[in-house]
């Protein structure tokens, strides 16, 4: 278990800190695999699959699974963002970039961090749902199960996430902490 101490992950400047290791790298790594095997043959192995990297929060976690899948597939990126520098959702999801790539006809993995209020997710089921792929899955490293109304379910979960704020792994406070190789409470 790595330790949360001044100098190695965190510097004097931050103020707000993780206090406890959630999950650490080796079980997100193993999750992470046993997830990569199930999408792997969920899919027919001769249609075409897109997976798309939701940013930035699933950076990590989207080169991490892709490169554990073994069959044929795209990459792309969405691009939005709600929380700005606080730790509750404005409400208002940005999009601030469209995938290149087209959608129309094509198996799309969508690839999220955490479904927290749901509010991100319930924006891009439309979005994307409206362009016309063969289906629209989605894969979450962490659910928070607080939406009610959410769009899409995640078909694959990594873990079902205490209801406290998360860093690591992708995941950031006011773009601190997403190069911890684990996840983090604040
Ligand atoms: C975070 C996170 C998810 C979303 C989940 O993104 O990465 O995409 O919020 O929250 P929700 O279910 O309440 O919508 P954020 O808007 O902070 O942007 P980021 O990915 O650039 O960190």
């Amino acid at each position: 278990m790595p330790e949360l101490t001044k100098g190695h992950w965190l510097t004097e400047a931050v103020e707000t800190e993780p206090k406890r290791v959630v999950y650490t790298a080796e079980a997100i790594d193993h999750r992470v695999r046993e997830i990569a095997q199930e999408i792997t043959s969920f899919y027919p192995p001769d249609e075409e699959l897109l997976v798309l990297g939701l940013l930035k929060g699933s950076f990590i976690f989207l080169s991490d699974l892709v490169r554990a899948i073994n069959r044929p597939l795209h990459v792309d990126f969405v691009v939005a963002s709600s929380y700005g520098a606080g730790t509750t959702t404005s409400g208002n999801v940005k999009l601030l970039y469209d995938p290149m790539a087209p959608i129309d006809g094509r198996h799309v993995l969508l690839v999220e961090d955490i479904v927290d209020s749901g509010n991100t997710i319930n924006r891009l089921a439309e979005a994307l749902g409206n362009r016309g792929p063969a289906s629209l899955e989605l894969c979450a490293l962490l659910h928070k199960h607080l939406a009610t109304d959410l769009a899409l379910e995640p078909r694959w979960v990594g873990f079902d996430a205490p209801p406290e704020f998360l860093v690591g792994y992708g995941l950031d406070h006011a773009e601190d902490f997403r190069h911890l190789p684990f996840v983090a409470s604040l």
